[in-house]
C-alpha cells in the first residue's frame, strides 16, 4: 500500500535568489488528519500547491498515492485560500458545488445527471441540504466555507487539502468545520493549513510546521510547547512568531 503522500528531497523557489522551499521531506500515511501551520510567507500554500500540481518542484518529487501530482487529481478534492467572491453573483449554493465537478461538462455545457444527486449528497455531508436553493452570496462565512468543502468533495476523494479554511469565520462556525473535518477524517486523509493551532491541537493527528524547512511535529510536543505559553526552538529554528 503507497503512502497517501510522498515528498522526497523537494526544493523549490519562484525566483532563484530565493529559496522558498528547502529539501523538504514528508510522509503522510493513508487516512491521517495534518494541520499544517507556520509564520506567513513561511511557504504553506507554495506546499500545498506542489502537491496538487499546480506548481513543479525544482529539486526532488512528490508522490500522491504512489502517482504523481497530475496523475493523481481524481483522488484530490482542495479547498483554496479565501476566494473573493462577488456577493450579488447569482449562483446557488447548489450550482457552485456542482462546479467541483467542472470537468465533467460535456460540450453542450451540461453535467451528466449524476453529477446533481453527487452535489445533493455533499451537501448532506456539510450539513448544508437545506440551503440547496439558497444564493451562495447570502450564506453566513462558516456556511461558505462548508459549501466550498462540499464542492471539494464532490467526487468523494481519498484526500482533502484546505488552506486556512477558518481564516475569516467567527468561533463558532470555526468549531462546526472542524467537527465536520473530524467527520470526514473517517473516509479521507485531511491536509489543513491553519493559524488556530491551538485549537485544532486536539484533532489532528500530526502537525507540519512550514517555514523554508519543513518539520512534522506530534502534537503531544506542540502541547508541551503551549504548555510552557510560548513558542521556541527547536519548534521554529529562527523566529518567534504569535499565535
Ligand atoms: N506566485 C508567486 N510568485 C513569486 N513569489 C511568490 C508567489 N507566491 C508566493 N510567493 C512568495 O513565496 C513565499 C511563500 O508564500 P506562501 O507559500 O504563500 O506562504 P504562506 O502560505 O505560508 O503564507 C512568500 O515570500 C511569497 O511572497
Ligand atoms: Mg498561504
Amino acid at each position: 500500500m503507497p503512502n497517501a503522500l510522498t515528498i522526497e528531497n523537494l526544493s523549490f523557489f519562484y525566483d532563484p535568489s530565493l529559496l522558498i522551499l528547502e529539501e523538504v521531506n514528508v510522509k503522510i500515511s493513508l487516512g491521517e488528519f495534518i494541520g499544517i501551520f507556520g509564520p506567513n510567507g513561511g511557504g504553506k500554500t507554495t506546499l500545498l500547491k506542489l502537491i496538487l500540481g499546480l506548481l513543479e518542484p525544482r529539486k526532488g518529487s512528490v508522490r500522491l498515492f504512489g502517482l504523481p501530482p497530475e496523475d493523481a487529481r481524481h483522488c484530490i478534492g482542495y479547498v483554496p485560500q479565501a476566494i473573493r467572491f462577488d456577493k450579488d453573483f447569482p449562483i446557488s449554493v447548489l450550482e457552485v458545488v456542482m462546479m467541483g465537478a467542472l470537468q465533467r461538462l460535456n460540450w453542450l455545457g451540461r453535467y451528466p445527471s449524476d453529477v446533481k444527486i453527487h452535489a445533493k449528497q455533499a451537501l448532506e455531508r456539510v450539513g448544508l441540504s437545506h440551503k440547496e436553493k439558497a444564493s451562495f452570496g447570502t450564506l453566513s462565512g462558516g456556511q461558505m466555507q462548508r459549501a466550498l468543502i462540499a464542492r471539494a468533495i464532490i467526487d468523494t476523494p481519498q484526500m482533502l487539502i484546505l488552506d486556512e479554511p477558518t481564516a475569516s469565520i467567527d468561533a463558532e462556525g470555526e468549531l462546526s468545520i472542524h467537527k465536520l473535518l473530524v467527520e470526514l477524517n473517517q473516509t479521507m486523509t485531511i491536509l489543513m493549513v491553519t493559524h488556530d493551532l491551538q485549537t485544532i491541537v486536539d484533532k489532528v493527528g500530526r502537525l507540519l510546521c512550514v517555514q523554508r524547512k519543513v518539520t512534522p511535529l506530534k502534537t503531544q510536543e506542540v502541547c508541551e510547547h503551549f504548555a510552557l505559553g510560548l513558542y521556541h526552538t527547536p519548534l521554529t529554528s529562527k523566529h518567534h512568531f504569535l499565535l
